[in-house]
């Protein structure tokens, strides 16, 4: 059973309360859904030294492969709480991170993000083409 969409944004909502955000201010959350139901949610986590800080998605794609996933990964809800009106879509790096995942299963996670005016949605293939991935070094 996928989480529902309303859920899952939920689930990143929250989770964007544990950002630890104090240089951009822009605290972020990530929930991933898998299709067992089990969530894995994340939150940005910055550092005094700028470069080293680590994206929600990341965190929770960490989280969920720490936990023991490979694979099975269906939904990803991605929430910026200052976001205003401009809806957040993952950075570069954290599309690569979630592909590596999403590849190990087969899947292709559709993306979901939420803002002040609406949501805007993808599959992670559309954010991604063409990904380097496991597949790629056998
Ligand atoms: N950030 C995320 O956590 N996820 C995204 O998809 C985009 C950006 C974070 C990184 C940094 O802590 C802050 O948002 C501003 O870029």
């Amino acid at each position: 059973m996928i989480a529902a969409k309303r859920d899952l944004l939920a689930a990143a909502r929250e989770a964007a309360e544990n950002a630890y955000a104090p240089y951009s201010k822009y605290p972020v959350g990530a929930a991933l859904a898998f299709d067992d139901g089990a969530i894995f949610t994340g939150a940005n986590m910055e550092n005094a030294s700028f470069g080293l800080s680590l994206c929600a998605e990341t965190i929770a794609v960490a989280k969920a492969m720490n936990d023991g996933r490979r694979g099975g990964l269906v939904a990803v809800a991605v929430v910026g709480l200052n976001a205003g009106n401009s809806p957040i879509t993952p950075c570069g790096r954290c599309r690569q991170v979630l592909s590596e995942l999403a590849q190990c299963g087969s899947t292709d996670p559709v993306v979901w993000s939420a803002s002040g005016q609406g949501g805007w949605e993808a599959r992670l293939s559309q954010l991604l083409p063409e990904a380097f991935g496991p597949a790629s070094l056998r």
